[in-house]
């Protein structure tokens, strides 16, 4: 019996000397020392030994035991201590290797300049407003002193809703105006900045959807000359002191007297051509036009419950799009809507 605990004790060393993982390990510990294991075998003949035998055997075996269960955990130790190790080598972060750059993208070139515009206004006290895109006729054309049957309204330059041509996707911001005065009674100050729809087809100056700022001020003693000033200090503001504008006559039934204001071409300088050839940014025009603009019209204030006698007022529409190419030297408008990243990267 003492070869067979020495033969035990020997051949469970040995192959926990060599067990190389937790699971092998715990294989070994039922093998030699569980309750069906080799150990316990030999204990339970025991009972065979003379009495002088017994205690000395039962000594030895309880040594040998003693020594696996060490050895045990000895190799226990030592493999959870080389699984660590294997794992942290294999997650190890090399930080000598060069980041990602992560790209933080900015804010579209037209809503660079349209929140350089809006930051003028408020700085002159105009309240900026929102408003919808689907629009009732009544607002984009009717109380604007825009009849039935004025071209503007034609199906072939409106999109429209509904038979009746009630409903339609707004040409002008200039419904702004109606849906402001029917809120508010002067003195006020607004500034309405949105999307407008028109059939239009697209080349280097026009777009079916384009952008507007909508400007309308009321008040007592309000005049034209106010409304030259408005215009040339925000342009100033955003071209620089001297911008080149002119304004020309013009006629709009909402606004009297109505005109509209150009801009000097940013690309031909004024002359119309570049090289000999015709400019293809202002079509030989040498200005570009910007806006509408004029006094508001009585019959527009008296639709919004505002007495003409007693108050006056001016309005724009300014076009931000072609206000951005010349602030940005833009050359194409259509390059502001294909969202070229190249492109939109310039700014
Ligand atoms: N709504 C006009 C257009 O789209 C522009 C305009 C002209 C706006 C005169 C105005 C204005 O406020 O007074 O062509």
């Amino acid at each position: 019996m003492k070869e067979q605990l020495e033969l035990i004790k020997q051949n469970a060393l040995a192959a926990l000397a060599a067990a190389e993982t937790p699971a092998a390990l715990e294989e070994l510990r039922v093998k030699f020392l569980g309750k069906k294991g080799e150990l316990t075998a030999v204990l339970k003949m025991m009972g065979k030994l003379s009495a002088e035998e017994r205690p000395v055997v039962g000594q030895m075996a309880n040594a040998v035991r003693a020594e696996i269960e060490t050895k045990l955990e000895e190799r226990k130790t030592a493999i959870h201590a080389a699984v660590l190790e294997a794992k942290l080598a294999a997650e190890a972060i090399d930080v000598t290797i060069p980041g990602e750059t992560v790209t933080v993208g900015h804010q579209h070139p037209m809503n660079q300049v349209l929140q350089e515009i809006k930051d003028i206004f408020v700085g002159m006290g105009y309240t900026v407003v929102d408003g919808p895109e689907v629009e009732f006729a009544s607002y984009n054309f009717t109380r604007l002193n825009i009849e039935e049957g004025h071209p503007s309204r034609d199906r072939s330059d409106t999109f429209y809703f509904d038979s009746e041509d009630e409903v339609l996707l707004r040409t002008q911001t200039s419904s702004m105006q109606i849906r402001f005065m029917e809120t508010h009674k002067p003195p006020l100050c607004m500034l309405a900045p949105g999307r407008v729809f028109r059939k239009d087809e697209a080349d280097a100056t026009h777009s079916p959807m384009f952008h507007q700022i909508e400007g309308l001020v009321v008040a007592e003693n309000i005049t034209m000359g106010d409304l030259k000033g408005a215009l040339i200090t925000i342009m100033n503001k955003i071209y620089g002191h001297n911008a080149q504008v002119r304004f020309r006559p013009h006629h709009f039934p909402f606004t009297e007297p109505s005109c509209e204001m150009d801009m000097q071409c940013h690309k031909c300088h004024g002359t119309g051509e570049i090289d000999g050839t015709v400019c293809s940014t202002c079509h030989g025009e040498g200005w570009i036009e910007l806006l509408g603009a004029g006094m508001v019209h009585p019959e527009v204030l008296r639709n919004c419950g505002i007495d003409p006698d007693v108050y006056s007022g001016f309005a724009f529409g300014i076009g931000l799009e072609r206000t951005a190419m010349g602030r940005l030297k833009i050359n194409d408008l259509r390059l502001i809507f294909d969202n070229d990243v190249r492109f939109l990267n310039q700014f």
